[in-house]
């Protein structure tokens, strides 16, 4: 077995030119192929044993959103900026039925239901 010298680049990639890549393959954002596919089916995006009653900021297909459980047990995702004037919603106040803005009190109903199934600890 021989080792490749520093001139001798045969049998690596060194030479190589860098592949790009094909983002109908793999980006992920809003509006792009591959991200309107995979929005069409569930993820796992936390441990559901770390999702509290405090607002948990989560990135998830290149969106950041923040994650948060209501008392009455139910999930809430939610887009991280508030409707009305656009100040962070991680520092909400979390009620029955989703989050509430610090700023002006507006507020924003959690988003989803969440089987059951997706969610046993
Ligand atoms: S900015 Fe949220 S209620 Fe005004």
């Amino acid at each position: 077995m021989s080792r490749a010298t520093s001139e001798d680049h045969s049998g690596s990639a060194y030479d190589l030119a860098t592949p790009e890549a094909d983002l109908d393959l793999v980006a992920v954002g809003k509006g792009t192929r591959g991200g309107e596919l995979l929005r069409r089916y569930w993820h796992p995006i936390a441990v559901v044993n770390e999702v509290k009653d405090v607002p948990v900021s989560v990135r998830v297909l290149g969106e950041d959103l923040i994650l948060f459980k209501t008392p009455r047990g139910e999930f809430g995702l939610v887009y991280p900026r508030c409707c009305h004037r656009g100040t962070t919603l991680y520092n909400g106040k979390i009620e029955d039925r989703g989050i509430r803005c610090c700023y002006h009190g507006w507020f924003v109903r959690h988003r989803w239901q969440v089987p059951r199934s997706a969610v046993r600890a």
